[in-house]
């Protein structure tokens, strides 16, 4: 096992703290380095793919990138990325390679892991969810009555569901007509309530996600869902009330996707019906797997195809550009260089385009379950901060409510900013084009938080002098600015796959494994143990501590 370097004691990370504490050497940095290099935006801003990436409002100069970089050089990040690429064990406490880039490489290629062929698998398996797709869309695939699908419901939870629904949300305008998805996850069964109200079980088609298929809540709903749609079946006697009509039907209206094929066929699932993957892909890092398979149904094969397609530019870019060109490297440098050095504990993700409203939920997944580590991959503590806390709404609702606090608050607050050119719906207000003035909240976001307002500035307004104070805005707020042409399939899988090269590059830095999830399963554990107590069982109920009991006594004395 390749032994975690301690960043902090590169001379990188010292160069670094020298340059952060003279980096300060007065207010509005920001104007001051826009004034000195009129080139400044354009030596920092970088295409990548789709995706054009202007980096020239963060708190950076060349050698601060330069001193970012040899940290990466120095915690071999580089080695570890093609340690990635090619299979080898680097999600070490699991023992498994990771391989999410395998699942978007060309069927011409080839990768050996673990004595097999990844691309040739991959390919197969693709095959067969876009077969499947196809016979959904076409209406060749009927329900158990011979009416074709209207509406495939995804059950699933964590990384078998943020995925698919994020990406369904942001490529509703490529979603066949006539097709529905919906997303069942959360254990409150108002979720699934929710989500099969006004369905009709004849058309209605249910895929269980589960990488393990051993999660409660997928169970639990897949298990509620199931009942409801042959209930229904029954009740409006569309099949008989026997083992056999029901048996038939699971046949025709659900599939799986799972890496454990032997638990999907204990559910009650014809193997035949079910899409495999490999523990290679971490759940959160699974939606370009058979994950994406109520995606695949949704946008076709052709749309999930190009979607793979931008993955796979974004793998082949963070594989091969030059450091100071690689965006992923950059950008999850910069975020080093914020939570490390500025203390920053979080970092906003701020989309300027509506179909994106789930990706900072999705993000928070993959950057928190990856990056949420105070240990080492050898298991040594780290010797850092780690993993930031990444949040987020889509712009402009977002300016309503929270970036007050990134503009004037005390913290300081890293933002990225996301925007397409091209609108799926264009309107006009009159003369006004309603996506340009959209867009010119997005523009000035930026400059206003980069920028700021001098106090001299709102004296110059005639500004009551009692409350110029206020109306000051300090500026030297970093961002960055993602645009690309539309919201299309390729360009949400370059979005996805940038994120996740960024969240591996501070996994790298920090010498964590990025990989494992170890901190969600107390709590799972825990639910389980208490679950008797909560259904009234009073020795259990006595084993609990004295606020666990208490609060369990009292929801039970409440439940009508
Ligand atoms: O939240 C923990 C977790 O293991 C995630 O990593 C995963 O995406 C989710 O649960 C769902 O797991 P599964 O796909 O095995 O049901």
């Amino acid at each position: 096992m390749q032994t975690p370097i301690d960043a902090t004691r590169t001379p990188a990370w010292g160069k670094l703290t020298d340059l952060r504490s003279t980096f300060a050497d007065g207010p509005h940095k920001l104007r001051r380095l826009f004034d000195a290099d009129p080139k400044r935006a354009e030596r920092y801003t970088l295409d990548l793919a789709d995706l054009h990436v202007d980096l020239s409002k963060n708190l950076l100069t060349d050698e601060i990138r330069d001193a970012l970089l040899d940290l990466a050089d120095q915690t071999k990040v580089a080695e570890r990325r093609d340690a990635m690429y090619s299979g080898e064990h680097i999600n070490v406490t699991e023992d498994r390679a990771v391989l999410h880039t395998a699942l978007r490489r060309p069927e011409s290629d080839s990768l050996t892991v673990d004595g097999g062929d990844a691309v040739v698998d991959v390919h197969e398996v693709l095959k067969k969810v876009y077969d499947f797709a196809d016979k959904v869309r076409s209406g060749e695939w009927k329900g158990v009555t011979g009416k074709p699908i209207r509406t495939v419901i995804n059950v699933g939870i964590g990384g078998s569901d943020l995925g698919p629904v994020m990406a369904y949300e942001a490529l509703k305008p490529y979603v066949q007509e006539g097709l529905e998805c919906r997303f069942i996850s959360n254990i409150d069964p108002t979720d699934a309530a929710v989500k099969t109200a006004g369905l009709d079980p004849e058309t209605t088609l249910v895929i269980i996600a589960s990488k393990t298929f051993t999660t409660l809540e997928t169970l639990t709903n897949a298990r509620c869902v199931r009942a409801w749609l042959l209930d229904g079946l029954v009740a409006a006697g569309a099949i008989e009330d026997t083992e056999e009509a029901r048996r038939v039907a699971v046949a025709k209206h659900f599939v799986a996707v799972s890496t454990a094929l032997d638990k999907v066929e204990e559910f009650g699932i014809d193997p035949v019906n079910a899409f495999g993957f490999w523990s290679w892909v971490g759940g959160r890092y699974s939606v370009d797997s058979a994950v994406g398979t109520s995606l695949a149904v949704a946008i076709g094969p052709k749309g999930f195809e190009e979607f793979l397609a931008g993955f796979h530019a974004v793998d082949e870019h963070f594989a091969a550009a030059a450091p100071e060109r690689n965006v992923p490297l950059l950008m999850g440098m910069l975020n080093i260089w914020y939570v490390n050095f500025w203390k920053a504990d979080s970092h906003a993700v701020l989309p300027y385009a509506q179909y994106l409203h789930r990706f900072p939920a999705y993000l928070q997944q993959l950057t928190m379950e990856s990056n949420g580590k105070s240990v080492r991959w050898d298991g040594s503590a780290v010797t850092t901060d780690t993993g930031e806390i990444f949040w987020g709404e889509p712009g402009t609702n977002g300016q309503h409510a929270f970036y007050q606090l990134i503009h004037q608050g005390t913290r300081l607050i890293p933002a990225d900013f996301i925007a397409v050119a091209n609108p799926a719906h264009p309107a006009r207000d009159g003369e006004t084009d309603v996506h340009e003035l959209f867009l010119s909240n997005f523009f000035a976001q930026t400059a206003a938080l980069a920028f700021g307002k001098t106090a001299g500035e709102v004296r110059a307004e005639g500004t009551d002098e009692a409350i110029v104070p206020a109306r000051v805005f300090p500026g030297d707020r970093p961002t960055t600015s993602i645009m690309a042409s539309e919201l299309s399939p390729k360009v949400l899988g370059e979005l996805i796959a940038l994120y996740e090269h960024i969240t591996f590059v501070q996994g790298v830095v920090w010498g964590i494994d990025s990989f494992d999830q170890w901190g969600v399963e107390l709590g799972k554990k825990l639910a389980l143990q208490i679950a008797p107590a909560v259904s009234g069982d009073e020795k259990a109920l006595e084993s609990q501590d004295s606020s666990t009991a208490s609060l369990v006594t009292w929801y039970r004395d409440h439940r009508r």
